[in-house]
Formats: C-alpha cells, sequence, structure tokens
C-alpha cells in the first residue's frame, strides 16, 4: 500500500500545477465569502482554474460559492481569489479547510484579505455593515494547527496577538475613510455551525467578547499566520445574531451580501490599492 502524502507535500504539488497553468509572482489571497465570491469577476488578465483540476484540492459544496481560483490583478496586485471556500461544517477536517491557505503560502503569498458574511452581535451593528476584524475567538472546539509541525512553515506555538495586522488595519480604515464608507469594527467569533446560534448562544458570545458571529474564517487566519502571511479581515454583517431581531436563513443572508457588495468591493479594491 503506498503512504498517503503529507499535507505539505500535497500543498507544494498543488502549487507546481498552479504555476503550470501560467500562474507566477502572487502577492495577495483573497477569500471570498457567502455572497461575496463575485468580486472575483473584475480580476483582469486572469487565469481561472477549477478546483477539481488541482491535484489533491477539495471541491466546495455550499450554496453560493462557485469552487474556482481565480488569479489575475486588481487593485494593481498580483491576487489569487478563492472563489468558495470549505467550511468545517461541510464535514470537511480542518487540514482540508485550510488546505487552499497552505496552497497560497506555498505560492509565494505573502498577505491575505479574508472575507465572510456574518451575524451582528454588538447592538451598535446593523445588515449590511461592513465589519473590519480586529482579532478572532476560535470557539470551533478544535484547531487547524493539531499535529505534527512543519518547522519549514512556521513555529510548533505560534503567536496570535496580531493575528490581524495593524498596518493593514489602517489601510482598512483609510480606504473606508476615501470612500466615504461606515466602517465598523470588532472581534469575529468563530463557530462550526451548519445551524445558526441559538439566542442563549448569542449572549455568550456577546459575555465573552464576540462583535460578530460566523462560520469560518478562523481556521484560515490560523494557518497563513502560522506560514508568517500578514492577514486583513472583513466582515459582511448580513443579519442581527439569533434573539436579536427576527428569524434567520441562508437566502436573507445571500440576499444582504449581494446588496452591500458594491460597497465590500470598493473597500477590498482600494485596500490592495494600499497593500
Ligand atoms: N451566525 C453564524 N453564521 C452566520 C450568520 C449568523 O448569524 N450570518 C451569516 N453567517
Amino acid at each position: 500500500m503506498t503512504e498517503q502524502k503529507d499535507v505539505f507535500t500535497r500543498a507544494k504539488e498543488a502549487a507546481q500545477y498552479i504555476r503550470e497553468q501560467g500562474v507566477d509572482d502572487l502577492e495577495v489571497g483573497l477569500i471570498l465569502g457567502s455572497g461575496l465570491g463575485e468580486l472575483a469577476d473584475e480580476i483582469e488578465d486572469r487565469v481561472v482554474i477549477q478546483y477539481t483540476d488541482i491535484p489533491s484540492f477539495p471541491v466546495s459544496t455550499v450554496e453560493g460559492h462557485a469552487g474556482q481560483l481565480v488569479c489575475g490583478t486588481l487593485g494593481g496586485k498580483k491576487v489569487v481569489a478563492l472563489q468558495g471556500r470549505f467550511h468545517y461544517y461541510e464535514g470537511y477536517s480542518m487540514e482540508v479547510v485550510t488546505f487552499p491557505v497552505r496552497v497560497m503560502s506555498e505560492l509565494g503569498v505573502e498577505s491575505l484579505i479574508v472575507t465572510n458574511a456574518a451575524g451582528g452581535v454588538n447592538r451598535d451593528f446593523t445588515p449590511g455593515d461592513l465589519m473590519m476584524i480586529k482579532d478572532h475567538i476560535n470557539f470551533f472546539g478544535t484547531h487547524p494547527l493539531i499535529g505534527r509541525n512543519n518547522e519549514e512553515q512556521g513555529p510548533r506555538f505560534p503567536d496570535l496577538s496580531f493575528a490581524y495586522d495593524l498596518d493593514y488595519q489602517e489601510l482598512i480604515k483609510e480606504a473606508a475613510t476615501e470612500l466615504d464608507l461606515s466602517l465598523k469594527e470588532g472581534v469575529y467569533f468563530g463557530m462550526t455551525g451548519p445551524t445558526y446560534e441559538t439566542p442563549a448562544e448569542i449572549r455568550m458570545v456577546s459575555t465573552l467578547g464576540g462583535d460578530s458571529v460566523g462560520m469560518s474564517t478562523v481556521p484560515e487566519v490560523i494557518v497563513a499566520r502560522h506560514a508568517g502571511i500578514r492577514v486583513a479581515g472583513i466582515s459582511c454583517i448580513t443579519n442581527l445574531a439569533a434573539g436579536l431581531g427576527g428569524e434567520l436563513n441562508h437566502e436573507d443572508v445571500i440576499e444582504v451580501s449581494t446588496k452591500i457588495r458594491s460597497s465590500f468591493k470598493s473597500l477590498v479594491v482600494t485596500l490592495l490599492e494600499k497593500m
């Protein structure tokens, strides 16, 4: 029986395949959340690669996620966008959820913009707000770096004091001011889903310091930081979290993220220009 190749080898092979499609010198990775994938359509001089064609790459199942890598130029930077991410609630392991970030790292990406649709826990937030992520709380009950550490990639005990890059936070604020966008800021609280939370859980999230809540982002950011990638994060507040407004459903989440995507797009493109 042939032994399963380790994740580091598989990430190298996936990156090699992507390079063979003519993609190189990448600067910034983009992970686009539910309803926000359309930003990738603005990437110029594009090379589009289906996840199914990339060796070892997982395939996305959730509605509203496309399942392709779009490489090219956006905001004057060479970017690779993940149009459709992998969620823990889909049944993927943490290793699979974060595999694309490892591939980005192998491709030489040094900065990552992560975005998501999230529920608003902070009572000052309204659906349609954009929230700059200042920090996160990992409430997944697991961790993507459990397992053998690859010292080549990063340390066994990585520091997350500055998980979300302070310089990038300044750039996001500058971009929002220039665009005359009102920008909220806060802590993203990551839970597994796939249920939305109960009102009692949202009271807990609030007590523990969460301002937005969602089912993604935290694993990818941890793996990115481990690999030394600088991270900028933006939540689109698509709804008031459970117990703070009406009932929750995926259709409304997609509808609101679709509505705010023009301001979201301008914010990300302006941030890229400044990076
Ligand atoms: N909770 C968790 N994930 C979400 C929410 C929410 O309220 N809205 C969008 N994604």
